[in-house]
């Protein structure tokens, strides 16, 4: 594809917004040709969360091996390329600006235009990696460690916000129960993975605002976790998990559910590292197919951090709105751009 001079077929995308470090080379926006992600997992386990400073020196470290590994699995020299795409928010800064950084020197060394591309946006491409076409408006339930936004997508870069938690991500929420139960990090595979020998129905846990509006809360399903087991000691953190687990779906599809109703959407989409969980893709392509609606699920090694997405989202970006000024910086709060 050419974009005015642009050649901008094939994007290097980077990603180091948190604890991944990620580079994919994607072509057209669809194609992935490959996707590296290394895990800084070890890093942080022993102290049970993300080390914002330990996570960019790992960043450091690593990203320059990924972005090699990338370009060599994909059999594309850097000059090749139309372009490079970074993560420039939201996100921890020492991170984003290791990736920001390299992206940017990988630029000026090959001569190819910057995209800096929104971290959100790239969890919303996800789902178009998969499902190029889908019929628009379609709902994206976006669940990750630090959002949980219901965002009505008309194409992209059309975004319309429908809900949003008033408290805690949904990501966090499964983090903070997996802690607490000294399931270990990340959260929301542990919890996933002790549920499949739970009874969900253990444990009546509240489904806070399901019935009402769009907008999401899960503080308080954590604190009724925590009283709910110092209240029974004796309890099998299988059985804790699952019923806590059910009750983060139950909300969630509801509400998407409720949103694709409310704006006609003619599917649903989920997006994010929670949506990796199993037991909510089943539910949500459940509760579509009830209605008659396609369930547009991202692969789950697209639905958590990688940079495929990033390249996807920075290859519309570029074709539609140029490229991104060197000058530009990170930054940590960035939010989704809305339709007026
Ligand atoms: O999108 P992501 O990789 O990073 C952020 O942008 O935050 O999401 C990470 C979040 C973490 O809270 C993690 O516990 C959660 O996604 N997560 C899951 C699963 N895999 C990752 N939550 C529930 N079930 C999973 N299988
Ligand atoms: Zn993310």
């Amino acid at each position: 594809m050419t974009v005015g001079a642009v050649r901008c077929a094939t994007v290097l995308g980077i990603e180091t917004s948190c604890d991944e470090t990620a580079a994919a080379v994607v072509d057209d926006g669809a194609t992935v040709r490959s996707s590296v992600v290394s895990s800084q997992v070890d890093v942080h386990a022993a102290y049970g969360g993300v080390v914002p400073e330990l996570a960019g020196r790992a960043h450091v470290e690593l990203l320059t091996e990924v972005v090699a590994d990338a370009l060599s699995q994909a059999g594309v020299a850097g000059p090749q390329l139309g372009a490079v795409a970074a993560t420039v928010g939201p996100g921890l800064i020492g991170s984003l600006l290791v990736g920001v950084a390299e992206a940017k020197a990988l630029c000026l060394a090959w001569d190819l235009p910057f995209v800096g591309v929104n971290h959100l946006e790239g969890h919303l491409f996800a789902a178009l990696l998969d499902h190029p076409d889908p019929g628009w408006p379609v709902v994206v339930l976006l669940v990750s460690g630090g959002h949980t936004l219901l965002v009505s997508m008309q194409g992209p870069g059309r975004y319309r916000l429908l809900g949003q938690t008033l408290d805690d991500a949904a990501g966090e929420a499964f983090d903070k129960v997996a802690r607490f139960l000294g399931l270990g990090y990340p959260g929301g595979p542990a919890i996933e993975h002790a549920a499949r020998r739970g009874d969900a129905t253990a444990f009546a846990f509240p489904r806070a605002l399901r019935d009402e509006g769009l907008d999401f809360s899960f503080s308080g399903l954590k604190t009724a976790v925590v009283r709910a087991v110092r209240a029974r000691p004796d309890a099998r953190d299988d059985d804790v998990a699952a019923s806590f687990q059910q009750a983060v779906v139950d909300v969630l599809v509801a509400k998407t559910m409720r949103a694709a109703e409310l704006t006609s959407a003619r599917g649903v989409c989920l997006g994010g590292g929670v949506a990796a969980n199993g037991p909510l893709r089943d539910a949500l392509a459940e509760a579509a197919a009830a209605r008659g609606l396609p369930a547009l699920l991202p692969s789950r090694a697209m639905c958590t951090d990688n940079a495929a997405m990033v390249a996807a989202a920075g290859w519309w970006q570029l074709a539609h709105l140029g490229p991104t000024g060197l000058d530009a910086g990170a930054v940590p709060d960035l939010r989704l751009p809305l339709l007026a």
